[in-house]
């Protein structure tokens, strides 16, 4: 059943928009700006973003409405030549491709960020959306914190959709959410390389303290899904 919402062209889901300004939100709050600095990129598990028919105004002609980089365009939190959507199916990346002036990789998405010249590597905001189970996530988050500890990126934020309970599963909590997440060693190490580095790395939460928890996307979905915000700045000064 999750393969089919891989599938989704999620131009029209109001949910996922609302997430999405959720991100946007965030980003705002942590850093202090609406649009991400002109020298940085934003990198996205991007999902269907292009169609072979042709829009009938606009500059970017084969762009889904409502998807995530025509909501960011809108939104002007970027620019087209920031955006770098990475996609693992083939069917989706090579649709996607008919939008250009845009940075398209067909690959898994960390591999496509590890590939990329490093010199130019200078991501703002990651948005590592999935439908992974938590524990599964928690070490995928492990290994992007990782890599961008290593490669020294400061002001970065980092935006992972999960999975907390689907059908008949059980639902996770806070606190087992968190404490995978920290007991990943990836995770560990890339908060110590930041202290290292003169930046602070942390899990950003909700006004009230709460994660950011939505329903699936489905009509009569019973998924609930979780979005865990961790951000990299420089300085050691924490702004929660
Ligand atoms: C939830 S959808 C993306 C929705 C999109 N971000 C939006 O806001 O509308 C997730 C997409 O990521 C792709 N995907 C899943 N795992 C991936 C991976 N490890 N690397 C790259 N793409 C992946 C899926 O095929 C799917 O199209």
């Amino acid at each position: 059943m999750l393969s089919s919402i891989d599938n989704k062209n999620w131009g029209n889901c109001q949910k996922k928009k609302q997430s999405r300004m959720v991100n946007v939100d965030c980003y705002e709050r942590i850093f202090g700006q609406s649009q991400i600095p002109s020298d940085k990129q934003y990198w996205s598990m991007c999902g269907k973003s292009g169609q072979s028919t042709r829009k009938e105004e606009g500059n970017l002609p084969y762009l889904i409405k409502g998807c995530e980089l025509d909501q960011m365009l809108e939104k002007e939190f970027i620019v087209p030549s920031q955006f770098h959507g990475v996609e693992i199916r083939e069917s989706i990346f090579d649709a996607n491709q008919n939008v250009k002036g845009v940075n398209w990789y067909r690959d898994d998405f960390l591999l496509a960020m590890r590939k990329y010249d490093s010199s130019q590597f200078n991501p703002a905001f990651i948005n590592l959306d999935t439908i992974y189970m938590p524990q599964k996530a928690a070490a995928y988050m492990g290994k992007v914190l990782y890599l961008l500890a290593y490669r020294n990126i400061r002001n970065v934020m980092v935006s992972l959709n999960i999975v907390l309970k689907c059908c008949m599963s059980k639902s996770h909590n806070e606190n087992e959410i968190i404490k995978w997440m920290y007991k990943d060693h990836r995770v560990r190490s890339a908060c110590k390389k930041a202290e290292q580095d003169g930046c602070l790395i942390e899990m950003f939460k909700d006004k009230g303290g709460d994660f950011f928890v939505y329903n699936g996307t489905g009509r009569n979905s019973g998924t609930i899904m979780q979005t865990i915000i961790f951000y990299r700045r420089q300085g050691n000064v924490s702004i929660l």
